[in-house]
């Protein structure tokens, strides 16, 4: 029995299944390559599901943790505050759109920031109604689950959910629905379900990444950001996958030119260590009264330290342009296997947030989820790590991490062209035995 055969085994017996996870256990890491309890090697397009921008054990990042550890790991903000929470937050504050003072609260997990992006909405509006999207993912936490308009598999018999939530139709432009089919309902929900001025906030990804690497149409984010200042509305960007330069800039709403009141972080921003805020308006974030925000853990020092090693990466490695360049390269390949393969309905993304969509037929657009499967299965024989997102789990995103060296991307894109042509059953010209 191999050592990963026994390890998943041992997981099986030890774990609940509701914690699913791969059969790559690993036991050592470097930039975007991994290595399991095999020996065996793997190119890394998942980066922990959009953490490891700056890739696996990224030398400064290591070294900014090693230097932390040395002085304190752990006091609690709220008991012993230091120096360095307090100048990320200002890092935060400044990198954030918004020509208007801001202030940054650190958490430990993306569900966590946004669940206190919306106690903050509240508090501030003192309303309670949330409008979120469908195919949006906002974390696995009560209320956040009630934001999720994924119901496989977040949603399914973990209900009942927090009240006051509604969804919205995301603009998906290849299912053709369009922005002003998706203002529409919006105005639906307004006439039919929730009076706008109970509404709190709208929470809304820039860049859908569960959903399946939906790109909001940038009128659309625009046409958000008007409805909100009509009816005094906050309106929260959640950056938690698409934000800290994955998409070619800090944020991804930038890249419509549109200034959130609030955004939610994460990923990204700790390097592989929890870390996770919420930026916004000073004035609404200064709402709540002392105390009502916060956590035993948010904005731990080793986490925070990994954090200003991330940001300084970013900056002089020059990884918003990296991102972007990686980007095109996976566009690219996509675009050209689509011509190939009328299975790929659809290649979409922003900057190095690249996803193909897997239909049984184009005409028709139904989703083709076991192809994407197989595909993923296929991938991972070959050594190559990929996920899939998408409500109907038809859609493979590639998350390489933006530190990968341009023949590590090469190579795992041909490996994605071979593992889809195994998929397909057709010859593979790059077999590997
Ligand atoms: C957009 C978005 N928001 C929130 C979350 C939840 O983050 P976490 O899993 O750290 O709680 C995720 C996680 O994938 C996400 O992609």
């Amino acid at each position: 029995m191999s050592k990963s055969a026994e390890l998943k085994a041992r997981k099986a017996a030890a774990v609940p299944g509701g914690v699913a996870t791969k059969g790559i256990y690993v036991v050592k890491a470097e930039n975007s390559e991994l290595w399991d309890a095999d020996g065996r090697r793997y190119i890394d397009f998942a980066a922990g599901i959009a953490v490891l921008n700056t890739g696996h054990r990224h030398p400064e990042v290591m070294a900014a943790v090693a230097k932390q550890a040395e002085c304190f790991a752990h006091t609690c903000f709220h008991v012993a505050p230091y120096e360095s929470y307090v100048r990320l937050a200002e890092r935060l504050n400044s990198l954030a759109p918004g020509d208007f003072a801001k202030k940054t609260l650190f958490l430990s997990s993306g569900a966590e920031a946004v669940e206190n992006a919306i106690k903050i909405a509240r508090y501030y509006t003192k309303r309670s109604a949330v409008i979120a999207f469908s195919g949006g993912f906002h974390g696995r936490t009560l209320m956040t689950m009630a934001l999720t308009g994924k119901v496989m598999p977040y949603k399914r018999g973990f209900g009942p959910f927090p009240a006051e939530v509604y969804h919205a139709q995301f603009p998906q432009p290849y299912r053709g629905i369009t922005t002003e089919q998706s203002l529409a309902d919006l105005d639906r929900l307004f006439h039919g379900d929730v009076d706008p001025k109970a509404v709190a906030a709208i929470v809304i990804e820039p860049v859908q990444g569960e959903g399946g690497f939906n790109v909001a149409p940038f009128e659309f984010l625009r046409a958000l950001r008007r409805l909100c200042d009509e009816h005094g509305i906050v309106l929260i960007a959640d950056e938690v996958q698409g934000g800290i330069a994955r998409t070619g800039k800090m944020f991804s709403i930038e890249h419509a030119g549109v200034v959130p009141d609030l955004i939610t972080v994460a990923k990204g921003l700790g390097g592989g260590f929890p870390l996770s805020g919420v930026t916004g308006r000073a004035a609404i974030m200064d709402a709540a009264h002392p105390g009502g925000l916060g956590g035993t853990y948010g904005g731990n020092p080793i986490s925070i330290a990994a954090a200003h090693a991330v940001l300084d990466v970013i900056d002089s490695e020059g990884l918003c342009a990296r991102a972007a360049r990686v980007g095109q390269k996976m566009q690219s390949r996509l675009q050209s296997l689509a011509k190939e393969h009328p299975c790929i309905g659809d290649v979409r993304g922003l900057g190095a947030m690249v996803a193909f969509e897997l239909v049984k037929n184009p005409a028709t657009k139904e989703p083709d989820p076991e192809l994407t499967t197989s595909i993923l299965a296929h991938a991972e024989k070959r050594g190559l790590i990929l996920l899939s997102c998408g409500t109907e789990a038809n859609v493979v995103r590639l998350l390489a991490p933006l530190t990968i060296p341009d023949a590590v991307l090469e190579e795992g894109l041909n490996i994605l062209s071979s593992a889809l042509k195994d998929a397909l059953g057709i010859e593979s010209a790059r077999a590997v035995a």
